[in-house]
């Protein structure tokens, strides 16, 4: 982390409420991801060393990407890859713009690195954040790294209606994304877990194939990547299901994992009253449970299909867990909460190092090595 973060920004940010702290600082970005002078500034302080990953036949610069949840509405898009990131997914949006729950909906577990948030996919909805992505596009703003589309359900759609809801918003942002996640695994939308049983699963992906599908052959283009993020509590049965539906419908990938809803033990008196709080749980406890869920899934499949890690990666080392146990590309979303802006860079900078220690030429040459 850097000095200046430790010692004055965090300090700072950390007296405001979590998630007006959180919007003010994406304000900021939004206001730098407008000006190219702004965006260079940026990446000449933040920008990672290379570390090129080819997966779904999209070229990522380096592996570390931001989580789903952290730019819900696109509001800085260009800028992610000025502070160090290999990709980003933007949202999860919904078919229908939507408030979310009640405030306050977001809380910081400092001592335990930790937040939990009931945020319920507060978000413009698909056609605004269409707008948003287009005003990037037509501003020569966009990045060269891939950007994905985290797909949730709106509240006022019924559960059995939910393949629609997931389908409408990918035929309204297909053209703008470079993958989508169908996100069945936030604790935060009353039933939306229930999505990750397989009759209900197989009905939502049979018809986001469907639809991307449509997609292409308007376009005239290839289908988009497909993926499906799953929570890190599935129990086995599940899995399996999950992975055998993977299978058959040719999705690209497992994004493993999402928040949880367990609460780990902890000595911090300031933390426990957080830890009270209802919602799903992030960051440093988070990171073994999430590392566990990659590892099998990686077993499972045996190593056949790509995993996006995610859940508790605040260092390098962390992130060279979640590699070797078999994610090939990963995930931040609290780690920047609590290490600041130079957390990518300083991960992509540990990567390097630890594979040039370990003799390896790539990621992908690592990926798995300890699942
Ligand atoms: C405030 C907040 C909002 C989130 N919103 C979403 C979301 O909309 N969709 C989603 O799939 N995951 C969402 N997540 C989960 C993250 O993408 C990620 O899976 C999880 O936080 C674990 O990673 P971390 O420990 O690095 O934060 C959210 C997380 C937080 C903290």
């Amino acid at each position: 982390m850097s000095l200046l973060y430790r010692t004055i920004l965090r300090p700072a940010v950390f007296l405001q409420d979590s998630e007006k702290a959180h919007s003010r600082i994406l304000s900021i970005l939004s206001s730098i991801s407008s000006s190219r002078f702004s965006l260079s500034m940026l990446g000449a302080l933040y920008r990672s060393p290379e570390l090129p990953v080819k997966l779904f036949n999209l070229d990522f610069p380096n592996p570390i990407g931001v989580a789903a949840g952290m730019d819900k509405n696109g509001s800085a898009v260009p800028s992610w890859q000025s502070i160090g990131y290999g990709f980003c997914e933007i949202g999860g949006v919904t078919f229908h713009e939507q408030p979310g729950n009640p405030k306050p909906r977001m809380f910081r577990a400092t001592k335990d690195k930790a937040l939990i948030n009931r945020m319920g996919f507060n978000n413009i909805g698909a056609h605004a954040l269409q707008e948003k992505l287009q005003f990037w596009k037509d501003r020569g703003l966009w990045p060269d790294s891939p950007v994905g589309i985290n797909l949730g359900k709106s509240k006022v759609t019924p559960l059995e209606d939910a393949p629609s809801d997931y389908a409408g918003s990918i035929k309204i942002l297909w053209k703008d994304a470079d993958f989508f996640v169908i996100n069945v695994s936030s604790p935060n939308t009353p039933g939306l877990r229930d999505l990750q049983e397989s009759r209900n699963l197989e009905s939502i992906i049979k018809r986001c194939c469907e639809i991307n599908k449509e997609c292409s052959k308007e376009g005239k283009s290839t289908e988009k990547p497909l993926l499906v993020k799953i929570a890190p509590e599935l129990d086995d049965g599940f899995l399996e299901d999950i992975v055998k539906l993977v299978n058959e419908y040719h999705l690209s990938g497992i994004v493993a994992t999402n928040t949880t809803i367990d609460r780990p033990e902890t000595k911090h008196s300031s933390s426990q009253r957080i830890f009270s709080e209802v919602g799903g749980l992030s960051g440093a406890p988070l990171k073994a449970k999430s590392t566990d869920m990659i590892r099998k899934v990686y077993k499972l499949t045996n190593g056949k299909i790509p995993i996006v890690g995610v859940g508790g990666i605040l260092t390098a080392d962390d992130a060279w867990e979640k590699i070797t146990a078999g994610a090939s590309i990963l995930q931040l979303y609290t780690g920047i909460v609590f290490e600041g802006p130079s957390i990518a860079k300083n991960i992509v900078k540990g990567l390097n190092k630890r594979l040039k220690s370990e003799g390896f030429e790539s990621i992908s040459d690592a990926v798995g090595i300890n699942a």
